[in-house]
This record gives C-alpha cells, structure tokens and sequence, in this order.
C-alpha cells in the first residue's frame, strides 16, 4: 500500500514557541504565527488561523504548555493556570479535541506539578498519536473501495486540520495513490471557503486531479453520477453516531441519501464524545455575522442586517453509511459497535 504523506506542518513546537501556519492567508501566502504566550495561541483558534478539530487539539496542548511556563514566574501559579486552561478549552466550543486535549494536559500537570518539561512531552505525545491515527485512518479507508470512483468531500479535513496527512483527506489521497479514487470535487464551504482555500490547495500541492464547486452544485453532481462517494470530517461525534460537522454536511449527506451514494465520516477516537447520547446535546458554535457579509466586499450591507451563521450542523447518523476511525470503520447499529469500539 502506498502511503500518503504530509506537506505542510499546521502546528509545530520550535525550541520555545507554538508555530501556527495562518490558515487565514492561504492560498496566497504561506506565513506563521510564532506564539511565545497561550493567548496568542487562543486568539488563533479563535480567528480560524489554526482550525479543524484535530489541529485545535494540538494547538491546544502546545498552549497548555505556554501557560504552564508563565505561571511558575508568578507567586500564584494556580489560579492563572486554571484561568489559562479555560479560556482555551472555550476558545471554540464545537470541536470536542480541543477539550479533550486541555484534559487530557490537566491530568498530566495535576499529577506533575505544572511540570512544563513534561506538559510538553505530553503534548507532543498527543501530536504524534494524531499523526499516526491519521496514518492508520488511511489504511482502513482503503477497504472501502472496490473500484476507482470520483469523490467529493467538504470543508478542509487535511494537513491543515490536522497534525498529519489529514483524516478525510488523507484517506482520499491514500486512495489516490493506491489507485482506488480517480477525481476530487471539493465543495467551496460557505461562508468562510475551507474548501475552496484550504483542500483546494492540498490537492493542488498533492497533484490529486480535482475540481472545486459552489455547494450547492453538489446534489446535481450526484445525480449526474460524478460524486460516487462522499468522505468528510467531524468536530464531535455522539454516542449515537450523529456527528457535527462544518455547517452544509448535513444537506450533504441528505442529498447523498437520496441518490443512494456513501456518505462517509472520517475522524479519530478524539473526536467521538461519549459523554453525548445524542447530536442533540452537541454545543454549536455562532460566529461573527461578518463572515457571512464580507462576501459583498466594498458592497457592504449595513451591519444591522439579521444573520445567522452556526459554524456547525449535525448530521443524524441514519444518513451515514460508516464512521472511519484509527481503530476500523464502524457502522450502524452506531450505538452498540462505537461503544465497544471506542468505550
Ligand atoms: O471551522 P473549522 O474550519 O475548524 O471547521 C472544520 C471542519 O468542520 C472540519 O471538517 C473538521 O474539523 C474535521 S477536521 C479533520
């Protein structure tokens, strides 16, 4: 099997900072953020300069160990740090990773003693899982093909959103380079064009022939017989098997229903959030109206004008046909097979 491997580093720790690619810039520049203090980091979560669920997670932990190094300077370390791990575990309240990965970094400085030397060990650790979680989501995603098909996906599930070669995306590319995939629709993902930014770009980087499309050409595609298969990411998956997603997956995956094609989700143990019983108790995320208008350009409506814009939609998981984890592809009944699985 021929492995697909990454390009592009979205998060990295250098000697003393967290080193973010700002995702905002892409594709027409490739610049970083060099983060010496956690609220730089929190700030870049928040802006969507790093973004996807997993490359949050990471992002996350590496500012955890930011935080750890400011508070041992001060008389009162606790209270800042407590302080610190909130607002970044809040920074984007979707994504159940970055929780996850500020948990999962509480443990260890609970029972080291705000150890930052070992915060970033942990850290660390927890990228080098992700990259091989996404390694091993790859492999599985092959059993799923028993021809060369053309596929679509949405949002951006790749390098970017991830600490390696991407969870929807990497299973794509290994599929493509194994032959089994032979052309990528990526849907531009309103309102703030993931697609047409991010996976755009790495299919151009990977060489993967592909085209991108507004999202709402994706139906007709199907019906035309030129989406065959769909593979797409998740922010949080319940224990059920609803999943939340970028906002528009879910009229993807009715439209995908309908024609009778595969929807697939594809995320790593990380993602799931046992604790939900349903997508019902998913939190989702409200941004800035700004990002919905911005569109119009020098065109700019008056602010007052009513927007909704959730960052998310949740996918009921009668409409997916299997959920791609490090550890296999689950399918229905979710409930049963996610908690043996992953319980
Ligand atoms: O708001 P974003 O850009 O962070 O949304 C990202 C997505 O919805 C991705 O599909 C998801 O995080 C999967 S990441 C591999």
């Amino acid at each position: 099997m021929k492995q697909p491997q990454s390009r592009i580093k979205a998060v990295e720790w250098r000697g003393d900072t967290c080193r973010l690619l700002d995702q905002t810039r892409i594709p027409g520049r490739e610049t970083y953020i060099d983060c010496r203090d956690y609220r730089e980091v929190v700030d870049a979560i928040r802006s969507l300069a790093v973004r996807g669920a997993p490359a949050i997670g990471v992002a996350g932990a590496f500012a955890v160990v930011l935080a750890a190094r400011s508070a041992k300077d001060l008389k009162e370390p606790k209270p800042f740090f407590e302080k610190a791990l909130l607002e970044i575990r809040e920074a984007r309240p979707t994504a159940v990773n970055l929780s996850w990965a500020v948990e999962r970094m509480r443990g260890v400085a609970e029972s080291t003693g705000l150890d930052a030397d070992r915060l970033l060990q942990e850290a660390e650790a927890l990228h080098a899982e992700d990259i091989q979680f996404n390694l091993d989501i790859a492999r599985h995603g092959l059993e799923l093909f028993d021809r060369k098909i053309s596929v679509g996906t949405y949002c951006n599930t790749g390098d970017l959103a991830t600490g390696g070669v991407g969870t929807a995306f990497g299973l794509i590319h290994g599929a493509y380079l194994n032959d089994r995939v032979s052309h990528v629709y990526t849907c531009e993902t309103r309102p703030v064009l993931q697609g047409l930014r991010l996976t755009a770009w790495e299919l151009y980087k990977n060489e993967i022939p592909f085209t991108a499309i507004c999202d709402n050409m994706a139906a007709s595609l199907m019906a035309a017989g030129r989406i065959e298969a769909v593979f797409l990411g998740a922010d949080r998956i319940a224990a059920n098997g609803d999943a939340a997603n970028k906002i528009g997956t879910y009229a993807l995956a009715v439209a995908a229903k309908y024609h009778g094609i595969p929807f697939y989700v594809v995320a790593p143990s990380s993602t799931f959030d046992l604790s939900l019983a349903s997508g019902a108790e998913i939190p989702i995320e409200q941004r800035d109206a700004k990002e919905i208008l911005s569109v119009l350009g020098d065109n700019t409506p008056p602010e007052a004008w009513p927007v909704y814009n959730p960052a998310f939609d949740v996918t009921p998981h009668q409409l997916i046909t299997g959920i791609v984890c490090e550890r296999g592809v689950l399918k229905a009944p979710y409930a049963e097979n996610i908690g043996s699985v992953l319980g």
